[in-house]
């Protein structure tokens, strides 16, 4: 039977009303924005309307599916472990990623991760992985499933055939105003971690100066959203949703939050970052069946990284993916940038830090050369900056807040005057409070 399909303008007045869309509306915006019987005028103007009036959690669900289905969808029968992953909505410094990965494959798990690249002020991790001379993201489908067989655990990033509705949505979505949609996001991150072959997911919804939502409100609706729509579709979710008003841990730019991370892996990370990562990976523990309660999982992660299990498997990641293995025991390998500079405050006496925008220190990072102002802008892996004070410490006036790793003096003095402004000193020791504000089980749902 030929099934009647309505006209691209009538699906979009329906949503201008206010009205829900059927499944098979959904699932004809979404063929046609692939086949291109949505134009990119039609599908800009639904999405505005979405954006708009917005979805039920019904219409999520569908859309989320349609898109999954749009392109390949990568199936892992052959491996017996847990396989799951983590997807971080993004923040400054962010480097969870790398010291996750390993970390949980040492305790039992299979992470088959697939990302993104960074753009505007937030990191992506394929950037600092590839600032590991000889490190490769983009592994065949043979390479991928037989690394993932062998040490279960794989980085690399989303080919052009998974979601390729997403690609076309997306990049809609960031000229037309219409990112800030909770049903758009959700179907945006769930369609690709759906086809990812993966058995559950653990995601951390970020809040703050430095985060894509700003408000503990607004990041607990999306977590909550992305939560409830794939645990009903079959892949248990439970979301952490964390502070990100501060850069996380002391490194912003490509090589220098490698180091960072290889230190964590060492046992030397930062408390606010090994606290994320921590409450992350043991959440993944949980979900992926290898222990079944928060204190279990701290003693498995710890010892995997006491014992050096996660460093080394953090070094035979790199190895698999044609990366120089020797970065682990020697930094200088990695891109370095020619020049630091220190920044220092003018305090004329001792003072404790405020606050640090994450924001402007992601802005200044960019400046310099560490992220994408558009998608095909090139980045310098190895400029960057050190952050030598975080929230709470004390600063004497003959201490530098921070180090500019810089290559070129005007992307040094715009950085520069951004930091600047970005800092907030204070007199009394201010309260410093945990990262973690809450977690958004699966079995809620
Ligand atoms: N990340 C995505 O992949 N999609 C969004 O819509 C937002 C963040």
């Amino acid at each position: 039977m030929k099934i009647m399909k309505i006209m691209p303008q009538e699906i979009i007045a329906r949503k201008r009303d206010g009205l829900a869309l059927s499944r098979a509306e959904v699932e004809q915006f979404v063929s046609g924005v692939v086949s291109g019987d949505f134009k990119d005028y039609q599908s800009s103007a639904l999405l505005m309307a979405i954006l708009l009036k917005g979805m039920t959690p019904k219409e999520t669900g569908w859309l989320t599916e349609a898109m999954m289905r749009s392109g390949r969808i990568v199936e892992l029968p052959e491996i017996t472990r847990p396989k799951v992953d983590k997807h971080s909505t993004g923040g400054v410094g962010d480097k969870i990623s790398l010291i996750l990965v390993p970390l949980v494959a040492a305790c039992g798990l299979c992470v088959p991760m697939m990302s993104g690249r960074g753009l505007g002020h937030t990191g992506g991790t394929l950037d600092k992985l590839e600032s590991i001379p000889g490190f490769r993201t983009d592994l065949t489908d043979a390479e991928y499933r037989a690394q993932l067989a062998s040490l279960h655990q794989a980085m690399i990033g989303q080919s052009a055939d998974i979601v390729p509705a997403d690609r076309k949505l997306y990049s809609l979505r960031d000229v037309t105003g219409t990112v800030e949609s909770i049903p758009l996001i959700c179907s945006s991150i769930l369609s690709k971690k759906m086809a990812e072959g993966i058995d559950s997911l653990v995601l951390d919804v970020k809040c703050g100066l430095g985060a894509f939502m700003k408000t503990e409100v607004e990041a607990r609706q999306l977590a909550e959203s992305l939560v409830a729509i794939s645990t009903s579709m079959g892949k248990p979710t439970s979301a952490i949703l964390t502070r990100m008003d501060e850069p996380l841990g002391h490194m912003i730019g490509n090589s220098l939050e490698v180091i960072e991370s290889i230190d964590c892996l060492k046992g030397q990370g930062p408390a606010d970052l090994m606290e994320v990562t921590y409450a992350l990976c043991a959440e993944m523990l949980i979900l992926g069946g290898i222990q079944s309660a928060q204190e279990g999982a701290m003693i498995a992660l710890k010892s995997a990284i006491d014992s050096g299990a996660a460093l080394e498997g953090f070094r035979s990641l790199i190895e698999a993916q044609g990366g120089d293995g020797t970065v682990v025991d020697n930094y200088n390998c990695l891109p370095r940038a020619e020049n630091t500079k220190d920044i220092f405050l003018n305090n004329d006496s001792l003072m404790y830090v405020e606050s640090l925008d994450a924001r402007s220190f992601g802005d200044a990072a960019c400046i310099l050369g560490a992220g994408r102002a558009s998608t095909d802008s090139i980045i310098d892996p190895a400029v960057g900056i050190e952050i030598l004070k975080k929230v709470g410490q004390t600063i004497e006036s003959n201490e530098a807040i921070a180090r500019i790793h810089y290559q070129s003096v005007d992307t040094l003095e715009a950085a520069e005057s951004r930091l600047e402004k970005a800092v907030k000193l204070s007199a009394e020791k201010p309260v410093v409070t945990s990262l973690i504000i809450d977690r958004i089980s699966h079995e809620k749902y």
